[in-house]
């Protein structure tokens, strides 16, 4: 009997997350949702993801930021050892202003329309096109579902977005505020559309507040199910093995 084919991966560059949690990385041209209450670490994540991706593994990144100014984001990542302000002149690492699409789409009113999701998402894929994009971010789609009047629009905007991302065999990482007082990840259930989901989340350990990681699913590969420590300092993200 022919053996089973190992899916192809893609490292974060976080080691424990990639060689112990997910067993050798992301699923080539998934989509995960990055979901966590505010401050937990979801753009940092990320953006190391992306910068680790251009450096290490010579692919190119694309960041649509609509929670922070494309030079707020620049100024913040900045701090960081895995941001490389050379990556980005070169183009290998693409951070753009989902607002500046707006504009130069002519969608100046507050919602929009299934026509204008249209013209967004031609956008992404001649963008992911024209630059040989491999890794992609939308931070955040609560900020992009916010824009869309009717709340079914976001999932099937998430829906059509995923397509382009397996078509182009993309790897995606999607940031979310977690739905307060639900057991949702997402504010509109996006989670169900995802390929897998990250629960950042900070605990009150004595009179200190500890991040966690968890994977709650990923198609497609075993993974660890439990929380690890997640600490953020100048390196940027790392994981450690700590029982809970
Ligand atoms: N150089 C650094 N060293 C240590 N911790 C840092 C450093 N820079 C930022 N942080 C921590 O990271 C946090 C912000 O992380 P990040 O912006 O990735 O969170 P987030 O989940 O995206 O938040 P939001 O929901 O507000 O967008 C800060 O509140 C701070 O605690
Ligand atoms: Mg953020």
């Amino acid at each position: 009997m022919d053996s089973i084919p190992e899916i192809e991966r893609c490292k974060t560059g976080i080691d424990i997350l990639d060689n112990r949690i997910l067993k050798g990385g992301l699923p080539r041209g998934s989509v995960t949702l990055v979901s966590g209450s505010s401050g937990v670490g979801k753009t940092t994540m990320c953006s190391q993801f992306l910068f680790n991706g251009a450096k290490k593994y010579d692919e190119n990144g694309l960041l649509f930021t609509l929670t922070e100014s494309v030079s707020q984001l620049k100024k913040y990542m900045g701090q960081f050892k895995f941001y490389d302000e050379k990556l980005v002149e070169k183009g290998k690492v693409q951070i753009l202003d989902m607002r500046a699409i707006y504009r130069q789409l002519g969608m100046n009113s507050d919602k929009d329309t299934p026509k204008d999701t249209n013209a967004i998402l031609r956008i992404i894929n001649s963008i992911i096109g024209e630059y040989n994009i491999r890794r992609i971010i939308v931070d955040s789609v609560s900020a992009m579902a916010f824009r869309l009047v009717d709340k079914n629009q976001v999932r099937d905007l998430i829906f059509r977005f995923e397509g382009i991302i397996v078509d182009r065999d993309c790897t995606c990482l999607l940031t979310s505020e977690e739905a307060s007082g639900t057991r949702n990840y997402s504010e509109f259930n996006v989670e169900f559309i995802c390929d897998g989901i990250f629960f950042l989340r900070e605990r009150e350990l004595g009179n200190t507040l500890t991040r966690t990681l968890q994977v709650i699913k990923m198609r497609g590969t075993d993974h660890l199910r439990n929380e690890h420590e997640l600490r953020i300092d100048s390196s940027g993200i790392t994981l450690t093995e700590r029982t809970f």
